[in-house]
Order: structure tokens, then sequence, then C-alpha cells
């Protein structure tokens, strides 16, 4: 493992907070921190003693972010939005992903609680990220944000990443506000979607699962995996190592030949694209 992560890990002696690490006792440095720069290490490092000493533990973990990775740095993608920010782990990483492409205006995270949005705001000043997140306090399904993020994003958001209430109808309003705000062929990816998490809804009503069973159920133009796994933590025996899970939905992109792709594929020369064929 790198020395900087377990410099971290053993500094803050705080084994559920690093429990994907333990988990594998494997001398590699995950792909979502393998791109940071000193700077963004010595932020985070320095944001996780903040966090810890302010008793803010929750957040997403590797195997989540390594979707979100996968997407923005596989693809390009530059216009975010978040719903549920908590204490900025996945912000400061995703806004450190971002930077990496030079993007800016590209990351508009949304969350209730004020302290939390105070917290991010502060590690996102911190992390000179001032031009690439905004945070926004607010109920992520208020109906007037997705205008907004639009307009502070400069076009539809291509990544809609929820991780927020965990409650069954407020999920569903965030998919139904959200979903025709979308880029076609974007991407909307949910956390807590999986048995386990369905105890994350306060009202009992079966979370985020149920949310995304029915709204997938009504809209089946929507290509989705939901990665459901089992009903209790069983990490040890489950491929997915994330008893929260994760689902996958891509908004679908007009096929008709009056509505053509947006993007501009370069024009290829001749020999390669004889090398192409092989
Ligand atoms: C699990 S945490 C998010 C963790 C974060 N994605 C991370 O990886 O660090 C859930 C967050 O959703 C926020 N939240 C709960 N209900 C909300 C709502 N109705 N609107 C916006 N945010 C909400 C909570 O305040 C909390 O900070």
């Amino acid at each position: 493992m790198s020395s900087r992560i377990q410099a971290l890990i053993k500094s803050l002696n705080a084994p559920q907070r690093f429990w994907w690490h333990h988990m594998f006792h494997a001398d590699y440095v995950p792909p979502v921190y393998s791109f940071m720069t000193n700077d963004e290490w010595d932020t985070l490092a320095a944001w996780y003693h903040d966090s810890h000493a302010n008793n803010y533990h929750g957040g997403c973990q590797v195997p989540f972010l390594s979707f979100i990775q996968a997407l923005v740095m596989g693809s390009g993608i530059t216009s975010v939005v978040q719903l549920g920010h908590y204490a900025g782990y996945s912000t400061l990483m995703t806004g450190f992903m971002l930077r990496h492409l030079g993007a800016k205006h590209a990351l508009y995270t949304i969350d209730i609680d004020k302290r939390m949005c105070d917290f991010t705001r502060k590690w996102v000043e911190h992390a000179r990220l001032g031009d690439v997140v905004k945070v926004v306090c607010s109920d992520s399904a208020a109906p007037e944000l997705p205008t907004l993020a639009k307009a502070y994003l400069g076009r539809a958001p291509e990544l809609l990443i929820i991780d927020s209430s965990h409650i069954y109808e407020h999920t569903v309003r965030e998919l139904d506000s959200w979903y025709p705000a979308m880029r076609p062929g974007g991407f909307m990816l949910c956390h807590d979607s999986s048995e386990f998490a369905r105890q994350f809804d306060a009202t009992g009503q079966g979370g985020v699962l149920r949310a995304l069973d029915e709204w997938r159920g009504k809209h089946p133009e929507v290509s989705s995996i939901n990665v459901v796994n089992g009903a209790a933590l069983h990490l040890r025996t489950e491929v997915y190592k994330d008893s929260c899970g994760a689902c996958l939905m891509q908004v679908p992109v007009p096929l008709s030949p009056d509505a053509p792709l947006k993007v501009k594929v370069p024009a290829q020369k001749p020999a390669e694209a004889g090398m192409a064929k092989g």
C-alpha cells in the first residue's frame, strides 16, 4: 500500500473508517487514489483528521467511489450533480478528479444539513476547488434545483450521484425531479440500493431499493444494473465489496436519424482506419 495511505490509516487509529483497506490487507493503492498530487493527499489527510475530530464518520468507500471515477475519469465527464455530500469525502475526491480533467464549474453538490454544507464548503475552499465545485444547502428534491444546477454547470448533468435521505418516497421524488434534466446518455448512480440498505429508510417504507424497483418499472427506457448483494453484511463472501450496493442507470439516447449524436468523432486518417480493422 502506498506510504501516504498507510501513514494516514496509522495516524488516525480509526479502523471503522478504513474497513475496505483492512479487509484486503493488499499492498496496493486503489485507483481512486492513484492519480492524486501530494497537495491533494495533504488536503485529504487533513480532512480525515478534521472530520474525525468532529465525529463525522459517514461517507462512501472505495467500491462506490470507483464507480464515480470510472465514469468521470474514464469518459471525461465534466458536469456532475451530487445529492447528499455529508462531510464532503466524495465531493473532494470527485472535485480532484474533475480538476485533473481541467474542468471548471463541474460539480453541483446539495445537502440539507447546514453543518455539513459549511464543513464541506470550508474543505472545498481549502482544496482550492472553489472554481470547480458549488456547495448548495437545500432539500435535494426541491423542484427549482435542476434549473439552477444547469445554470451553474452551463449544460445538462452527465452524471447524477444520489446518496441522500435513503427514504423511499424522497428518493422517488429525486428521480422524478432530476431525470428530465439529464443529458441523453447520461448516468444516474445511486448508493444504498441494496437489500441491506433498506433499513436506512427512517420511515420503514422500503428505502432506495423499493424506490428503484418501482421507478425503473415505470421507466423501461432506462437501462440499469443494480448491485443488490444480500440482506446482511457478508463482505467476505460477496463479490461486490460494499453491502450498501450501487445502482447505475443510463438515460436513453435518441436513436433516430433525425437526432444525430452530438459528440464529434474526429475523422480517421486512412492508415488509422486500416489499423483499427486489424
Ligand atoms: C450518506 S450521507 C452522504 C455521504 C456522501 N455521499 C459521501 O460519500 O461522503 C447522506 C447525506 O444526505 C443528506 N440528506 C438527507 N436528507 C436529505 C435531503 N432531503 N436533501 C438533501 N440532502 C439530504 C444528509 O444530511 C447526509 O449528509
